[in-house]
């Protein structure tokens, strides 16, 4: 059974649950236990977290495996 769960958000972030550390360039490690919110549009300022700033941004995304957006 998988320790995480990552759900990629429409237009958004990626959500990762459950148990698991995120890591920054510098192997600076970030425990999490419940959720995080991962950026992926880039115009976050609280990376690698999303902090919303995917809506002003108008960031779309292919939400399905095999999309291409
Ligand atoms: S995905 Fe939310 S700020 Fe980038």
């Amino acid at each position: 059974m998988a320790d995480c769960t990552i759900r990629i958000k429409k237009n958004g972030s990626a959500m990762v649950s459950g148990s698991f550390v995120v890591e920054d360039v510098d192997g600076n490690p970030y425990t999490i236990e419940g959720e995080a919110f991962l950026c992926r549009c880039g115009a976050s300022q609280t990376k690698p977290f999303c902090d919303g700033s995917h809506k002003a941004a108008g960031f779309e995304s292919a939400p399905h495996v095999g999309d291409t957006a």
